[in-house]
């Protein structure tokens, strides 16, 4: 029986069959329990895509970012070493990839797979070192920040200041006084030189004072995630929300304009028909991806995700957001999604934004589909919008050690 590929088109798949392609899972047929799992279902990882996986608390969200990260990993090298990705982890569960899941084996078995420890790299922020390391987290090593490195609209930003109210008139005034490199002392001191309330220049000072402790300023040390084949998990889960969009921001700004900048080149190379090395073509995972890219208001890394999501299928950006309420994501990363994953969603107003989205061609209703999934974890529907179609699935099992079950009182 034919595989499905979902996310590729009919040029590439007579072209390339199914190399290039994610094991997601197998496809489910029939309704509830009497369904059957027969074909695999692959994802085309050959081309740009954003990827949007949904479902509610503890229905498998997590678990199959996991899955996706391990299959990016098992790709052949000759399409491995074009690639790249980096994984935003707030729950600070994916750093056991590295191990195997022995607990699965039998599990495994029956899709002919191995507990699998997998080669990634964790990146903590270099402040949390301690903490991270007394909690027994292996972690490859860690990056930093400089404050310099953040314009006065980041700090504004994450401070959650409105940028027409004194204190963010304050900030933007003091910053004009600032040279190039710059340390939050340097800052605080531009502060107080400032002509203001002494009031305000308090609430600003404390705040750069606050800002110290949040382990992430240092000599700017970013590890390069650009790195052909690299599978980076920067573990932000001791760092405060507002700080996480920050970082989320930098990191996603640094990708895309490196990324933009050897598209370019690359672009050249092939009009003058020379060779150059390839800066390989990221995938960014993020988990709870609402709280970078909300429906409503916006977060430093805003701007920055919904110009990739707009705009990165040019220099070749992936973007795998996973959400527990797909309403609660910007309508405009909804809308440019070309696959959806949804685990089970009973919210009205979620299973209305995935309708929007795909009402053009479905011939049935969303609800229908969820509704005749079993009631087991980590089974889904997948809608693709290049074929337009509709599947239901079981995703498979994990190869690598799954840290985010929920834990049991007894
Ligand atoms: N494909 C799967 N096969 C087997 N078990 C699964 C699968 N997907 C999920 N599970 C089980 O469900 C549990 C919860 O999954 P997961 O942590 O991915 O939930 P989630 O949707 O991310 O939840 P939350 O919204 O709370 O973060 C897992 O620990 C695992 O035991
Ligand atoms: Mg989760």
């Amino acid at each position: 029986m034919p595989e499905i590929v979902v996310g590729r088109n009919d040029d590439d798949t007579r072209k390339y069959g199914t190399e290039g392609t994610l094991l997601l899972g197998k496809h489910l047929v029939g309704t509830g329990e009497d369904a059957h799992l027969t074909t695999p279902v692959l994802i085309d990882a050959i081309r740009p895509h954003i990827l949007t996986i949904t479902g509610k608390r503890g229905e498998g969200k997590s678990f199959t970012l996991g899955v996706v990260v391990e299959e990016l990993v098992k790709l052949p090298q000759h399409i491995k070493k074009n690639l790249c990705s980096i994984l935003i982890d707030t729950q600070g569960i994916f750093w056991t990839m590295k191990s195997p899941a022995e607990k699965s084996a039998q599990m495994l078995k029956g899709w002919n797979m191995q507990p699998t420890g997998f080669d990634v790299q964790v990146y903590i922020p270099a402040g949390q070192e301690r903490t991270f390391s007394s909690a027994g987290v292996d972690y490859d090593d860690t990056f930093s920040f400089a404050p310099s490195e953040l314009s006065a609209e980041d700090w504004i930003g994450v401070f959650g200041l409105d940028p027409n109210e004194p204190l963010g008139i304050l900030l933007q005034k003091s910053f004009a006084k600032l040279s190039d490199k710059y340390s939050i002392n340097d800052i605080v001191e531009a502060v107080r030189a400032t002509e203001g309330f002494e009031m305000e220049k308090l609430g600003l000072e404390n705040r750069f004072e606050a800002a110290k402790g949040w382990g992430i300023f240092g000599e700017s040390r970013m590890p390069s995630l650009l790195e052909s084949a690299k599978i980076s998990i920067l573990d932000l889960s001791l760092t405060p929300q507002n700080v996480r969009t920050l970082l989320v921001a930098l990191a996603s700004k640094k990708i895309y304009t490196e990324r933009v900048a050897a598209r370019r080149k690359e672009e050249l190379a092939e009009i003058e028909m020379s060779s150059i090395k390839r800066t390989p073509m990221p995938w960014i995972l993020i988990d709870e991806a609402h709280n970078y890219l909300p429906s409503e208001g916006s977060t430093p890394a805003t701007n920055i995700l919904n110009r990739i999501v707009k705009e990165g299928r040019q220099p070749g950006i992936t973007l795998v957001l996973a959400t527990q309420m797909p309403y609660k994501l910007h309508p405009d990363a909804l809308a440019q999604t070309d696959l959806i994953l949804s685990h089970r969603l009973t919210a009205k107003n979620d299973i209305d934004a995935l309708k929007a989205i795909m009402q053009t061609y479905m011939l049935y209703d969303v609800t229908k589909y969820i509704n005749e999934l079993p009631k087991l974890k980590g089974v889904a529907i997948i809608l693709d919008d290049n074929s337009e179609r509709i599947y239901k699935v079981r995703v498979r099992p994990r190869q690598s050690w799954h840290a985010g079950s929920s834990p049991v009182a007894i």
